[in-house]
């Protein structure tokens, strides 16, 4: 079996990432931040590390304003519902994922204006047109890091200027991005940065995190118990436990703060490395194909390691169950939860085949690929 479909989680994880966990079940698997026993302090002492490693990652000073969540479409609920009322006005792009889509149509029949930039055939965003439709009102730019159709990296950092020049707060989605290419939440001026603890992060599904500027009284959507300030019936306004209600994936967190230890032991920039050169291997092996179209920038300074493309006129999930089931390649098909950045790019109607590779896949691995695309290409 070959795994390229790390967009949605990558696959395997490290080993340490089982080992801890089931170590965190085993030894100390109790409530952390609530008893005061010594397992419950050893795990809560676990989540502390794992929230100091990934504020390491980020560059964020203080551990404190960052908030573990059930996953990254929650942290994106949380930034997008937690700071944006009747009246104001949110910025952002055609590339988006429905879990900025979603939120932001809700919030739009709830009075809060939208504008949705367009992105060009190769999904790519120009900062000029997000600067071009600022208003009096605008409070909000959210923008992906990298589309997890196209693979195409934003300029976040251009964004992040305008953002700052016009005091605008600005929340970016790291989901296919966190983990493997450098985030510095001061120098990209990002005021919220939404974040998946599986894909780039290694660790399980059931994580992921919001780091929250400290400046920012964004409103917590989830109300509850948090260990902390039991005596009031209020929430407390304290972070992190403000935004964390209920019992924490503890095991999970656990495991992925060890997902973070492997990718700063094995240096994220040889990570982004391996990756970058299986990207280029597989694309060239791809261009030129007969019957083949593979979208995005096709470059690997402007593109991750996700790659889309179609065959002939075959439907996406046709082709992609050819792949699995004959050559045992398993990837994604459809429309990737990107609804208008199929129709930026023009595959809105039949969707994509998506590649995406990860840290453990092989070069050997992507010519087995080449060889079943091609091999596919004949037979259409
Ligand atoms: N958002 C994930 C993907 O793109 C699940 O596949």
């Amino acid at each position: 079996m070959i795994y390229f479909d790390n967009a949605a989680t990558s696959f395997p994880k490290p080993s340490v990432v089982y080992d801890s966990m089931m170590e965190g079940m085993k030894e100390f698997g109790a409530n952390p931040g609530r008893s005061g026993h010594r397992s419950a302090i050893e795990a809560g002492k676990k989540i502390f590390e794992t929230r100091e490693a990934i504020a390491g990652l980020f560059n964020i000073a203080d551990p404190m304003n960052l908030v573990f969540t059930f996953n990254c479409t929650e942290s994106l609920n949380i930034g997008i519902k937690g700071i944006l009322s009747e009246g104001d006005h949110v910025i952002t792009t055609s590339m988006e994922h429905n879990s900025v889509l979603r939120p932001i149509m809700v919030l739009e029949n709830l009075g809060v204006e939208a504008t949705i930039i367009d992105g060009d055939a190769m999904g790519r965003i120009d900062p000029a047109h997000i600067k071009n439709s600022i208003r009096k009102n605008t409070k909000l730019i959210v923008t992906t890091h990298i589309s997890n159709l196209t693979g195409t990296i934003l300029p976040i950092e251009d964004i992040g200027d305008i953002a700052r020049e016009k005091g605008i707060y600005y929340l970016v989605d790291g989901a296919q991005s966190a983990g493997v290419y450098d985030i510095d939440i001061g120098k990209l001026n990002i005021d919220m940065l939404a974040f998946p603890g599986h894909k780039g992060l290694l660790g399980p599904q059931g994580t992921g995190g919001l780091y929250i500027a400290e400046d920012l009284d964004l409103k917590e959507m989830m109300h509850g118990g948090t260990g902390s300030t039991s005596h009031l019936l209020e929430q407390p306004d304290i972070r992190p436990d403000r935004y964390e209600s209920g019992t924490l994936n503890g095991p999970g967190i656990i495991g992925l703060g060890a997902g973070v230890r492997y990718i700063l032991d094995e240096g994220m920039e040889n990570i982004r490395k391996h990756e970058e050169e299986l990207t280029e291997h597989f694309i060239e092996g791809i261009t030129g194909l007969d019957k083949v179209s593979a979208y995005g920038p096709l470059d690997t300074r402007y593109q991750a390691a996700v790659v889309s493309i179609n065959i002939g006129d075959l439907d996406s999930s046709e082709l992609s169950y050819i792949l699995d089931q004959k050559y045992g390649i398993e990837v994604r098909s459809g429309l990737h939860c990107a609804p208008l950045a199929h129709k930026t790019i023009g595959t809105f109607e039949r969707g994509t085949v998506r590649f995406s590779f990860g840290p453990f896949n092989t070069h050997e691995e992507i010519e087995s690929a080449i060889k079943a695309i091609g091999e596919i290409s004949k037979e259409v």
